[in-house]
This record gives structure tokens, sequence and C-alpha cells, in this order.
């Protein structure tokens, strides 16, 4: 009989959702499931909009008390998909409560308040996730695979992009991304730290960055608390306007550990751009490219290729390519972001199950934050700026 864990999930927005979805549809992909996630609690800032994401998002009870629920002996597990300025309050109080730990990324808003929670979760010996779901696509896992067997040889450079557009409209809400206290910076902790996560993913450890931030937009319409609207609706010139406080546009240059070097672009305001999360790897054997608005397919150039068919091939994920066996049984049917928030909560389960610490981790979570700290820095001073060990 497969154990059962119950879920005590704290906000109910967008990231809500996600994670509901995949706790729902778990099972159901992967099965036999490393266990079966019981939705038990949704807990949000008040009455209405708990109960309101208990019902939507299939919970066995609403709760306006994170504090009194993580306390509780019958949560097995908390997930964090609050905005970022609570990440690091709740993550510290359920690991001394002795629960298991997913939080959304950034893993927290200053380097300082994720050693906090590393530490916590240390000591506590809980299992701990941090959700940078993007490398749980099947072409990115591909990548990896085929960096792994040494497939495009020693990597050399690393091109990583983040481009959207929905806050490219001055006129778009001041949602919580904006505010310094409660994300911590913009474009870089926010997008920026998902790219970062594929660069220590695909490349390796980020020895120093010279970065350059930029704030464009220097007020947004105030939004009416709740749910972040991003910037999709209730887009108003004329009501009273807040201060951004954070950077709009990062751009930095990379040196990895390993010789490589590499480049991370990143932006909200990017027209056109919808969620352009690329790279591009070349090694001293071949080269890799991978565009999220394209997830289901990897591009490749191996230089051993006979020299009258050079230049990338397509190959489209399926059952032979990582995550296959629990996704769908064809090439091609495609997948979509809910099923890489299934496969993150898949090896979050698997990780509860079996004791041992799934990755990306609050290890992981620890590091990108140090270097999302230096790429800040270095925009600051202008100087080639490494990262703290
Ligand atoms: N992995 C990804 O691709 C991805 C995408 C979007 C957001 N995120 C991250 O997920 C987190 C949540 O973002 P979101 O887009 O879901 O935000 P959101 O604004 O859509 O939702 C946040 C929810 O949390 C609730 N909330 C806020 N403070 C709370 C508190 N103290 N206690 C209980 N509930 C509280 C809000 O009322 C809201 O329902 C952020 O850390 C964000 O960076 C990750």
């Amino acid at each position: 009989m497969t154990k059962t864990y119950n879920i005590a999930m704290i906000g109910g927005g967008f990231m809500g959702k996600a994670h509901a979805a995949a706790y729902a549809a778990m099972p159901m992909f992967f099965w036999p499931a490393p266990g079966i996630p019981h939705r038990k609690v949704l807990v949000d800032l008040n009455a209405a909009s708990a109960e309101e994401g208990r019902q939507r998002f299939g919970f066995e009870e609403a709760s306006t008390d994170w504090r009194a629920i993580v306390a509780r002996p019958d949560i097995d597990i908390v997930d964090i998909v609050t905005p970022n300025d609570s990440h690091a309050e709740i993550a510290i109080a359920a690991a001394k409560a002795g629960k298991h730990i997913i939080c959304e990324k950034p893993l927290a808003r200053t380097v300082e308040e994720a050693k906090a929670m590393l530490d916590a979760v240390q000591a506590a010996n809980v299992i701990h996730m941090v959700a940078f779901n993007y490398r749980r696509t099947p072409a990115v896992a591909l990548a990896r695979k085929y960096i792994e067997e040494g497939r495009i040889g020693r990597i050399l450079n690393f091109r990583g992009t983040y481009l959207q557009d929905w806050s490219a409209d001055p006129n778009g809400p001041l949602s919580w991304r904006f505010s310094k206290n409660i994300a911590g910076s913009g474009a870089v902790g926010d997008i920026g730290t998902h790219v970062v996560d594929m660069a220590r993913y695909l490349v390796g450890e980020v020895a120093s960055v010279n970065a350059m931030t930029q704030t464009y937009i220097k007020t947004r319409p105030l939004q009416a608390g709740g749910v972040d609207k991003l910037g999709a609706s209730d887009k108003s010139g004329n009501g009273p306007r807040g201060v951004v406080d954070v950077d709009d546009e990062v751009l930095t240059m990379m040196r990895f550990e390993n010789g490589a070097i590499g480049s991370l672009e990143a932006t909200r305001n990017a027209y056109g751009r919808n969620n352009y999360l690329t790279f591009e790897i070349h090694g001293d054997k071949g080269s890799i490219l991978f565009n999220y608005e394209r997830r289901d397919e990897l591009q490749v150039m191996f230089a051993d290729d006979p020299s009258d068919a050079r230049g990338f091939r397509t190959v489209y994920t399926g059952p032979a390519h990582p995550y296959g066996d629990g996704l769908w049984p064809i090439p091609g049917l495609g997948i979509g972001y809910t099923e890489t928030k299934i496969v993150e909560c898949h090896d979050f389960f698997k990780a509860v199950a079996t004791g041992v610490q799934p990755s990306p981790n609050f290890v992981d979570g620890y590091i990108t934050e140090c270097i999302a700290e230096a790429i800040l820095k270095s925009a600051e001073t202008g100087n080639w700026t490494e990262v703290r060990k």
C-alpha cells in the first residue's frame, strides 16, 4: 500500500494552482507513485481567499494561520508558495516542526535568509527542495544527459536568456515582484535565478560575474491586494502609482569554476517574448540549444556528424528521454508547464519516501542566492565580483 502524505500548502495564487495540479496528477502519471499527496490544508491571508483556494485546489481544510498549521502533527509536508518575503519564516518554523519542505524559488530575498533556511532544514534533518522546475523539462534533462555522456565535449560557453514581456507596459500594476522588501530583487531573483539554475545544472558552479542592471519603469499603478495581477489585467494609467525599487533588466557575464565562460540576460519587458527561457551551449565537440517556448524540442549539433550532414537537428522528446516512462507514450504529444511541476512533485515525493535529498534542494537555493547577490553587487560597483563561498 503506497503511503499517503498530508500537505499544508501556504499560498493559493499562481504557484498554488501549479502545485495543486501536480499533487492531483502526479500518481496518474508516475505509477506506482513514491507517495500519495493528500491536499490537507490550504492557507492564505484571509478567510475568503483561503476558502476559495480550498475549494478550487481540492484541499480538505482552509486556514489563515500558517503557524498553527505547520505545527500540527498530522501535517507531513509544508509547501511554500507565497511571495518571497515569507519563505524564510515559514520554512524555518516548518523545519523546527520536523516537516519536509518544498519551497518556491527564489529560496529567499537575501543570502542571509537563504543560509538561515538551509541551517534550519539541515539541523532538523528533513527533506528540502527548491522549486526550480524548468530543469524538469525533459529536453533540459536530455541536454544534461548528452553533456554527461560527453557528446558535446568540454563545455566552452553557456548563453542563457529569460525574456518575458508581461511587465513591458508601464501601466501594468505594481505587483509584489517590483518591491524590494517583498521580492528581494527584480528580474535577477524572479527569472534570472532560473537561468542560474540551468547554468549550474548543465555547466557547473559560477565563480565570478560582471553584471549590469537597469530599472527603466520607475513607477507603476498600485494594485489592490490579493493574488498578484502580474501584467495581464487591470491596466490603468490614472490611479495612484507606487515606486519600483528593483531591477527591470539584467545582463551579466559569468566565469565558471571549470573554465567555461558564459552570459545571462533576463527581463520582463522584452515585447514579443513570452516565456523565452533559452540556452545555447557549445563544447569542443558540438552544441545544444533549447527554447522553453518550444519545450518538446532540443536542437543538437555533433561535430563528428558526416561533413555533408553538418547542422542542427531537432530531437522531439518522448518515451525514450528523461521522465518519458511517466509522461506521455508517444513523442510529440507535447508537455506543458504542469508536466514540469508533476515531475518535480514526483522527485520530491521520491526523496520523502527514500530519505535521499532531491536536487535542487536548499543547498542549491542558497548557492543560487549567492550568485544573485554577486550579480547585484557587480552591477552596483561595475567590477568583476566573486561569488561568495
Ligand atoms: N517556479 C516558477 O516557475 C515560478 C513561477 C511564478 C512564481 N514563482 C514563485 O512562487 C512564489 C509565489 O508566487 P505566485 O506567483 O504564486 O504569487 P501570487 O501572488 O500569485 O500568490 C501568492 C499567494 O500567497 C498568499 N500569501 C501571501 N502572503 C501569505 C502569507 N503570509 N500566508 C499565507 N498566504 C500568503 C497570497 O494571498 C496569494 O494567494 C514566489 O516565490 C515566486 O517567485 C515561481
